[in-house]
């Protein structure tokens, strides 16, 4: 198969890229404080002197007291937060690399830290953090008008920082899509409702105010996903019907592109075709979309969490779907993380040289 599919350049408003592989965001909890040191500047700048087309960075929080659940992920607002991401993204573009960072706010994922609590309560739309599992009171409409305002400011200060386009977390059972899932959207106000389309208003009032605060140009990506951490099995939309009911409207609200997660992007996500999530997500909004999970992988990545190693494995798949138009772009994770020159590798042949994941590199900036 013609790797080169992989290596055709990719433009989107402003946001022209010379290949069609990203970076997928990954959380490393490498900033202490919430501030990026000049390690995480150095660790973003090789992967884009490893050619990467775009650079999503790790998830960074927005303006709202309890958008993190980890002291040591970087925050998206505050002066001296700004100016670190200010030296990443200069690294960035320097070594002749693009940058989005993902605009972050965990809801009502509880903090795993034993000495440490968010500096406010947690957010969320009914109090749950899974179905049946109380975590706190359901946001007022202050607290939703502030959250909206948190992400149309770090969007501002992300255009005005000098990134190249914005990626807002929706996916993984993070606050928006605590909005999106019935599971744990019970609310019976307009942020509440029986069907997804209902419950996509959240989102699509963040996407319209960010779209307000950087202008009609600038890329905004969204993430988002049908699976949840708090449980894998979970399908927002149960058929492409129920998926472009979902979708529009956010596509309405000013996204650019969607970007699709799945683990493992081989597979269906709807009976009777073989197009993945990201496939039928361009097909119901036609917009341009980017695949990820397990590229380049044998095994995917909650289970590496769980210390299982992947070894290298064949890119025909991806390069079959990338040639004929299903997505766009494809990112990539553990990949990248383990090794920065991967893409270089993949371009040039040297199959011998790909790396196996290892779980050690999680506890490394290499
Ligand atoms: C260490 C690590 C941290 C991650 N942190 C985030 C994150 O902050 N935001 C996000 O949307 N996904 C996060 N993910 C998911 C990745 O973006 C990606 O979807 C997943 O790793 C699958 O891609 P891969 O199989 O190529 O690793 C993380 C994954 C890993 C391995």
């Amino acid at each position: 198969m013609a790797i080169d599919v992989l290596f055709r350049p990719f433009s989107c408003k402003g946001l022209n890229l010379p290949n069609r592989v990203v970076m997928a965001p990954m959380t490393r909890s490498f900033s202490p404080n919430g501030i990026v040191t000049a390690d995480v500047a150095l660790y973003y700048r090789r992967r884009a002197e490893g050619g990467v087309g775009l650079i999503i960075s790790e998830g960074t929080g927005v303006d709202r007291p309890a958008s993190l659940n980890d002291p040591n992920v970087p925050r998206f607002h505050g002066a001296q937060e700004l100016a670190g991401w200010r030296r990443v993204v200069d690294e960035v573009h320097d070594a002749g690399g693009l940058m989005a960072p993902q605009l972050w706010h965990v809801g009502a994922v509880r903090t795993r830290e034993k000495d440490w609590q968010p500096p406010g309560a947690y957010d969320s739309p009914s109090g749950l953090s899974r179905p049946d599992k109380n975590l706190g009171v359901p946001m007022s409409d202050e607290d939703i008008a502030d959250a909206i305002r948190a992400f149309a400011d770090a969007g501002l200060a992300a255009k005005r920082s000098n990134f190249d386009a914005i990626e807002l977390h929706g996916a993984h059972g993070y606050l928006i899509d605590q909005f999106f899932w019935e599971g744990t959207n019970c609310r019976e106000d307009a942020y509440g409702g029986i069907n997804l389309a209902e419950r996509a208003r959240f989102a699509a009032e963040i996407v319209r105010a960010v779209r307000k605060s950087v202008g009609p140009e600038f890329p905004i990506l969204l993430r988002i996903s049908q699976w949840k951490q708090q449980d894998f099995a979970v399908k927002l939309a149960g058929t492409p019907r129920e998926l472009e009911a979902w979708l529009t409207p956010l596509r309405e609200a000013g996204v650019d592109i969607l970007h699709c997660s799945q683990r493992r992007f081989w597979e269906a996500e709807f009976e009777g075709s073989d197009l993945n999530f990201a496939g039928w997500a361009k097909k119901v909004t036609g917009l341009p979309t980017i695949s990820v999970g397990s590229v380049g992988l044998t095994g995917e990545f909650i289970a590496a969490y769980g210390g299982e190693s992947s070894r290298p494995a064949s890119l025909d798949e991806l390069v079959r779907r990338l040639d004929r138009e299903e997505f766009d772009l494809v990112a990539v994770g553990r990949a990248l993380l383990q090794d920065p020159q991967w893409l270089l590798k993949v371009r040039d042949g040297r199959a011998d040289e790909l790396m196996a994941f290892d779980r050690s590199a999680f506890a490394t900036l290499s």
